[in-house]
């Protein structure tokens, strides 16, 4: 049967105290709603609906182009009031998967779990026994079979006993849809249309109500709050790093590492405390990470070392590199075979050859460097005007002494040598040593001051 998707995404979250849509807000880098879209997809729906209303603009812009239809809840009149307006859109041959914004670490497996068990059920609910069942809705059971959801503030004190509780995840056969949404009434505690009253809706019209029980609680915690939000963050970060570890990563502290995006990594890769990898990261065989590390969108390739401090962004990475401690590798870096970057270095938009060596203290910005260039300490290029960025290409084998300021646009030829304390605005020429600075005097009638007397 195919498969409708509609996620419930238009409430404020009231209880996040943000100006942000709740469904916005980041986790492991990227939003609530972001999570569930990504991990329905693997259920191939034939469509997905996703209700937006409060903050909807906002929520709009933020998933556009991903081929979703947005459905406008004007008035936040509950999670049935929800669903309800997406009902003219639905065809009555799909099955209906109803997820929640804020219930953003459901796996495609468990939606999966659902699907096969409503084969011959009207409708489906995902329950489970979470550690504190406060504010959630109960599940009612009557002789093993679910009978109702009760929401927490409507209930009795006898139910609010029971553990098992409703995540947000229902099916529902489309053709039975319709007529279970217009049996939906507000009178309840919060004068809101609930979703959950669709189930004791489907058993009071004699049909069968199936529940998926899932027995790991990280995977459905709702965020309502920044405490939940911290948790869901914990959650994720435990199953990437269990994934990692499973794939012989060596992590040396499980609980401090954070892996906000995708991570991929060869054999005997080494990762030592508190490193955050961001976007999509590649890891060659025997890479090792340094502690203190950040990593964002970036590939280091077979036997490189990252020693601790040093921040990537947006950098390929060759093989057998060492770089940092304190180092600094941004955007448009390509770093060939061998090379060295040391500490207190930052390198921008640059290409640098085989084994060249930047080992302490420089700058390298808008640069193509060859391959086995030596930067002496404190070498920096001067590549921007005020107004405009150029370019320094510096060859194979040039030495470049320390503390030269190469004034873009230069160029330094094929095994050049320039004098340390440079300040170079020309052309160097190749195999030669070019210097550009005051000769070095010792004034013969200079004596040492002597202090005053007061
Ligand atoms: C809901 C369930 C509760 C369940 C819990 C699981 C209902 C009535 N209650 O409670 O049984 O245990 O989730 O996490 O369904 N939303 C809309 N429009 C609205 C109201 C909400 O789109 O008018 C969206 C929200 O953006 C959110 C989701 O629906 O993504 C859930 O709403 P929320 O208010 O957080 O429900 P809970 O009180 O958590
Ligand atoms: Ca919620």
């Amino acid at each position: 049967m195919p498969l409708s998707i509609v996620i419930l995404a238009a409430g404020q979250g009231t209880r996040m105290k943000s100006a942000r849509p709740k469904v916005l807000h980041a986790l492991a880098g990227k939003p609530l709603l972001q999570h569930v879209v990504d991990s329905s997809r693997a259920l191939e729906p034939e469509q997905t609906l996703v209700v937006v209303g409060h903050g909807a603009d906002q929520v709009k812009a933020a998933m556009q182009g991903q081929d979703l239809d947005f459905v406008l809840q004007r008035e936040q009149l509950g999670t049935g009031h929800a669903l309800q307006q997406c009902l003219d859109q639905i065809n009555p041959g799909n099955m209906v998967l109803v997820l929640f914004g804020d219930v953003p670490l459901v796996r495609a497996e468990t939606m999966a779990a659902m699907i096969e068990k409503t084969r011959d059920a009207a409708l489906c609910v995902l329950s489970w026994t979470p550690q504190n069942p406060f504010g959630y809705g109960r599940i009612i059971r009557r002789q093993q079979a679910v009978h109702a959801i009760i929401e927490h503030k409507d209930t009795t004190p006898e139910q609010q006993a029971i553990g098992e509780c409703f995540s947000g995840l229902m099916l529902i056969r489309g053709d039975r849809l319709k007529s279970f949404a217009a049996a939906l009434k507000n009178d309840n505690a919060q004068q809101e249309y609930y979703l959950t009253d669709l189930v004791g809706i489907a058993v009071a019209a004699g049909d069968t109500v199936a529940a998926v029980v899932c027995d790991n609680a990280g995977e459905v915690t709702g965020v309502n709050n920044q405490l939940q939000l911290a948790a869901a963050e914990a959650e994720y970060r435990a199953r990437q790093v269990g994934a990692l570890m499973d794939g012989g990563v060596k992590v040396s502290d499980p609980q401090r590492i954070d892996i906000r995006g995708v991570i991929e990594t060869g054999k005997d890769v080494e990762i030592d405390v508190n490193c955050i990898f961001e976007g999509t990261v590649v890891l060659g065989d025997n890479v090792r990470i340094g502690a203190n590390c950040v990593i964002r969108n970036t590939s280091i390739a077979a036997g490189s070392v990252i020693h601790p401090m040093t921040w990537i962004d947006e950098a390929v990475i060759g093989r057998e590199v060492n770089i940092g401690p304190f180092a600094r590798i941004r955007a448009g870096t390509d770093l060939g075979d061998e090379v060295k970057v040391g500490n207190f270095v930052e390198t921008k938009k640059s290409s640098v050859g085989r084994a060249s060596k930047i080992s302490h203290l420089s700058y390298i910005g808008d640069t193509e460097m060859g391959a086995e260039v030596n930067i002496g300490a404190g070498t920096i290029t001067c590549n921007y005007d005020g107004v405009n960025k150029a370019q320094t290409v510096i060859e194979d084998g040039v030495f470049i002494g320390s503390d030269t300021q190469l004034v873009a646009p230069v160029r330094v030829e094929r095994n050049a040598t320039i004098g340390a304390g440079s300040t170079i605005t020309r052309t160097a020429p190749a195999d030669k040593l070019t210097i550009s600075r005051t000769k070095q005097v010792t004034i013969g009638a200079w004596s040492k001051p002597v202090k005053k007397e007061s």
